[in-house]
């Protein structure tokens, strides 16, 4: 039923702000549900994308989806209105509107999408008054490059029409094809997809017997995305008892919790792991899918050890990196333990700015196998985003092949590597402005840095880190200062760019020791985060002393 007449293209004047940020635009959802707000942004992200001439969307698909927060449902019915009035082949929308951000960049990949919509503010609360986000992901499955999202970005500032369609809500809740002006539009189960990426992945086989054979694991899905996804692999492929996953139903304000897997947010989680007589394994993901907690019992695993640790064992517990990994990746701000793994593997390891779009470059020339970053996210190239399932498989294959309780492996690895003691504090509902100052000020004191004291030990180099991309040339500047002293510890200072109020300060801080015989991190980092404090007069500035969020 193809019907000309329904399109209609609809004048609009530009709202401020509309620049993505580390992931995608984020905003308050109350912004995002202002009447022309989506159409903006999705009609610029389709500007953007026109003008590569070899860009026809009369031959492309789009898919579109989200992590199931309050908002996603309209969001998706507008972004399907407009990719079919702005002339796409085909939209594949997710059943229920349920997309974890994996699952997106892998449906891309194997459908030979163009592109695709991430409903989605990630880790942060969902409902009229917390927070949305909408994130492009291009052809190779990944979040659009800087130089893409500034493009959007110069679109939306100008922006005076934007093209959708007089048409009604498609059901988003039954698998079917339907016409929508000429473009054909699929609710599809992305399910199946995902699955069978991770079975080509890993052995299910072995871990089925493993699940099955006495050890015990939970999962938190976090009301959020992960928990259909979750229910099919742990509990009906790998045959972990029912009640394996918690929270395994998606809600639009995930229950009322941050659907943040750390161990603030995990609580729930975290005490079953410490109740006697608790199972061997745990982990959680994060709104969207992307970001991973893996617990022992009694036991965190840090992120940046994480990495570390599934690439020291990959190629030997993992099929799918039989033949060994190219090369690793991390976030400047994670810990160097990756790079000792790599040293030891003979293969290179990037350090590359905050967010996962840097990743992608060098996974597509075929550089990087595993990467990671600090704040829950490990991921490899099968996909072009983090992947919160894939970690929780990575390891649940590490558990089987060595026979070790988690914090045995753990332990193995820093009596090899040794161990990068390590946190990240957050200081978060900043005032913007201040904050904006206070960054300048450390940025212009860095020259006279190196030889001052901070903490325990003497500053001997001290920049801003900026990042040259060795497959495109692109350089990405100010991405963070980074401090390092001569004890062998490491200082970095960045603002958030996923906030949707204020800003919020991250503090990284890292020291390592060859032979860790400390237990207690935080007697081994405070002295450096009593002087990174002081030298920003955190306290003088925002009458603050402690952070907000520790992890
Ligand atoms: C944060 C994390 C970053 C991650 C991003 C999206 O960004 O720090 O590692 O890629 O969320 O999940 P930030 O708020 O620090 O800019
Ligand atoms: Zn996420």
């Amino acid at each position: 039923m193809t019907n000309p007449m329904t399109v209609r293209s609809t004048a609009t004047t530009p709202f401020p702000g509309q620049r993505p940020g580390t992931s995608g635009l984020r905003k308050k959802t109350r912004v995002f549900m202002e009447p022309g707000y989506v159409e903006n942004f999705v009609q610029s992200v389709f500007n953007a994308l026109a003008e590569d001439p070899e860009v026809d969307f009369g031959k492309e698909a789009l898919v579109v989806g989200g992590d199931g927060r309050y908002f996603n449902r309209q969001a998706i019915q507008t972004i399907v209105r407009m990719a079919a009035a702005n002339g796409f082949r085909r939209v594949l929308a997710a059943r229920g509107g349920i997309l974890s951000t994996p699952a997106m960049s892998a449906v891309i990949r194997r459908k030979g999408a163009l592109g695709g919509f991430v409903l989605s503010a990630s880790h942060n609360p969902g409902g009229i008054d917390a927070d949305f986000g909408i994130k492009y992901n291009i052809r190779n499955g990944g979040p659009a490059p800087a130089a893409f999202t500034e493009r959007i970005y110069a679109h939306t500032r100008s922006i005076s029409r934007y093209r959708t369609l007089d048409w009604p809500d498609i059901d988003l809740d039954r698998e079917a094809t339907l016409a929508v002006d000429g473009c054909e539009v699929r609710v599809f189960d992305p399910l199946e997809e995902y699955v069978a990426l991770m079975q080509e992945l890993f052995d299910f086989d072995r871990l089925r017997g493993f699940l099955t054979g006495g050890f015990r694991m939970v999962f938190d899905a976090m009301h959020a995305v992960t928990g259909p996804y979750a229910r099919r692999i742990f509990e009906d492929l790998l045959g972990a008892p029912a009640g394996t996953v918690l929270h395994a139903t998606p809600l639009e304000d995930f229950g009322g919790e941050h659907p943040d897997p750390n161990l603030t947010h995990a609580a729930e989680l975290v005490a079953r792991m410490e109740a006697p007589e608790g199972p061997d394994f745990g982990a959680a993901c994060d709104g969207d899918g992307d970001r991973n907690l893996i617990l022992g019992r009694d036991f965190f695993v840090t992120p940046g050890d994480s990495l570390a640790i599934i690439a020291e064992h990959a190629q030997r517990a993992i099929p799918g990196y039989r033949g060994g990994l190219a090369g690793l990746a991390r976030s400047m701000p994670t810990s160097t333990a990756a790079d000792r793994v790599a040293e030891a593997l003979g293969i290179p390891c990037y350090e590359t700015p905050t967010g996962w779009k840097f990743f992608g470059n060098l996974m597509d020339a075929g550089l990087c196998t595993l990467c990671g970053e600090e704040s829950f996210g490990t991921g490899s190239n099968h996909i072009r985003e983090k992947d919160g399932l894939w970690a929780v498989l990575a390891w649940l294959s590490i558990l089987e092949e060595t026979r070790q309780p988690v914090s045995g492996v753990v332990k193995a690895h820093w009596r090899r590597f040794g161990r990068s003691y390590y946190q990240r504090h957050d200081y978060e509902g900043l005032d913007a402005a201040t904050s904006t100052e206070m960054m300048d000020e450390l940025r212009e004191r860095l020259p006279h840095l190196p030889g001052q004291r901070l903490g325990a030990g003497e500053i001997i180099r001290a920049d801003d880190f900026s990042y040259t991309d060795p497959v495109d040339g692109s350089t990405s500047s100010a991405q963070g200062i980074r401090i390092f002293l001569d004890d062998g510890s490491r200082v970095v200072c960045r603002l958030s760019g996923t906030g949707t109020e204020g800003a919020t300060l991250r503090i990284y801080l890292e020291s390592y020791r060859r032979d860790p015989v400390e237990d207690d991190i935080q007697a081994v980092l405070a002295p450096a985060a009593h002087g990174i404090r002081a030298m920003l007069h955190l306290e003088q500035r925002f009458d603050r002393e402690e952070p907000d969020v520790v992890t």
